[in-house]
């Protein structure tokens, strides 16, 4: 421990004053030698062939990062094999440029859904592809799919939630497709839940359409118009997630934006109140009652559910980034790059939404843990409130702009391009899936 420690003291000191160093830096690889050993039984296997920092490039070719480059066998297998769990927050960093290529692109990867498609659709800069998330107190190693894979055989993943979820989804898919196609094996009605499967691993991978994550009555048609308010039922599950629970091995659970949306609510089937309905005679109890209710009892569930031996990802809220205005009244996004930490804070929905979040989770997390139950936070809310870059703004369209270059479009600012900033997520899944 005490040598992984000062690993990363010194780790972090090579970025600064790299040459003083060096010499310890390389000896310190010697002693992590032995310190693997106690974590061997946990680690994966990783190509060595890592991504060079940007930064790198600035500095002189005697740096321990040229070194690193030097004897890829030893350093970056080093630097991946550490367990970082008890000194790293993940999820705390930084977005750092880098002059890597995206993984895949509109033209490799066909699970690219038309509204994110920003590349197809004509959005005209590119800078917003060449950034990556890099955590302050470690390293994030990158996302390895073929080691994935290897990982997952006879497992089953599934991201239970909107359509972030189904965001989440392409972008997984679309890296694993580079190893491996899949091939989908269900989708309801509307192709909102949908299951794939990678045949050479016996691996599914399952997004279930589940906004509210308890019982729900919607009346929208298809073009999203509804024709009568929402019904929630806040003391009952959504058996679209629940049903399968028992089976999924690894699973993203999150709510969100949909909470804000008109609705009635209901405990033991009887109103109890409602959400933004004027003139219905009924109490406002605000989405903040209904979201926690329903985080209520999602949470408990995942927490004393002892016989389901999976580990579960509690996912916090995607901040949108909608300037001038919102969704529905001419908002949009226009920055290209991202914001450094404080530039930017919550706007006072998502502080609720992420509030409400950390109280219950942190209530459920103490169940869990007494129940032998595996339940972690998947903290993006942060990381994704730093790119008001990575939307399709008015790009959801095909090219908006061909025939009037003034023309009004629907603006994007919530969803992630693809390729984009959500493929970080999967970096950090890796990390937590390895480190349980
Ligand atoms: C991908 O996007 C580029 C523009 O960046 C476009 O030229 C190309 O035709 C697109 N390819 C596909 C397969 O959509
Ligand atoms: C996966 O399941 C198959 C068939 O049930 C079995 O033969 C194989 O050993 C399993 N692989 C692993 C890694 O558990
Ligand atoms: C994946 O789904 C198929 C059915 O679509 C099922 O037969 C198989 O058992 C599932 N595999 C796992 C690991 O859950
Ligand atoms: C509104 O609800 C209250 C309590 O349920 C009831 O007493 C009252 O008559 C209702 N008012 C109208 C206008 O329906």
């Amino acid at each position: 421990m005490v040598e992984m420690m000062r690993w990363f003291d010194w780790n972090k000191c090579t970025l600064r004053k790299p040459n003083q160093v060096f010499l310890k830096f390389a000896a310190s690889i010697l002693l992590m030698g032995l310190a693997f050993r106690l974590f061997s039984s946990r680690s994966v296997e990783v190509s060595s062939d890592v991504e060079t920092p940007f930064v790198a490039s600035s500095l002189s070719p005697d740096t321990p990062i040229a070194a690193t480059k030097q004897s890829p066998d030893e350093i970056p297998k080093a630097a991946q094999q550490i367990p970082q769990k008890e000194k790293c927050d993940i999820f705390t960093g930084d977005w750092i440029p880098t002059r890597s290529e995206p993984i895949y692109t509109n033209a490799t990867c066909r699970y690219i859904e038309g509204h994110q498609n920003c590349m197809m659709n004509g959005r005209p800069d590119s800078g917003y592809l060449y950034w990556r998330w890099s955590p302050r107190d470690c390293e994030l190693r990158q996302f390895e799919a073929e080691n994935f894979l290897e990982l997952m055989r006879n497992k089953s993943w599934a991201l239970i939630g909107d359509s972030i979820s189904r965001n989440y989804v392409q972008s997984l898919l679309c890296i694993l497709s580079k190893v491996e196609e899949a091939i989908e094996v269900y989708h309801d009605e509307e192709y909102k839940s949908r299951r794939w499967n990678f045949p050479s691993y016996n691996f599914n991978v399952s997004v279930i359409w589940s906004p509210f994550l308890v019982k729900a009555a919607t009346f929208e048609d298809m073009n999203g118009v509804s024709t009568s308010d929402i019904e929630l039922h806040l003391d009952e599950l959504d058996k679209k997630w629940v049903d399968q629970y028992r089976s999924l091995d690894y699973i993203i659970i999150s709510g969100g934006k949909w909470f804000l949306k008109t609705a009635i609510y209901y405990m033991k089937n009887k109103i109890v109140g409602c959400h933004y309905c004027p003139g219905k005679n009924l109490t406002e109890l605000g989405f903040e009652y209904a979201y926690r209710k329903a985080l209520q009892l999602v949470l408990n569930f995942i927490a004393t559910s002892t016989k389901h031996k999976g580990l579960v990802f509690f996912r916090t809220v995607t901040p949108d980034h909608f300037e001038n205005g919102e969704w529905s009244n001419g908002g949009t996004c226009k920055r290209t790059v991202p914001f450094k930490e404080g530039e930017v804070s919550l706007k006072d929905v998502d502080a609720t939404f992420r509030s409400i979040e950390l109280e219950e989770f942190e209530k459920a997390a103490a169940v869990a843990s007494k129940h032998g139950v595996k339940l972690r936070l998947f903290d993006t809310t942060q990381l994704s409130l730093l790119r008001p870059d990575g939307h399709p703004g008015p790009y959801r369209q095909f090219h908006p702009f061909a025939n009037d270059r003034n023309a009004k479009v629907q603006n994007d600012c919530l969803h992630w391009c693809l390729p984009g900033p959500i493929d970080s997520w999967n970096d950090l899944v890796m990390e937590m899936v390895v480190n349980g």
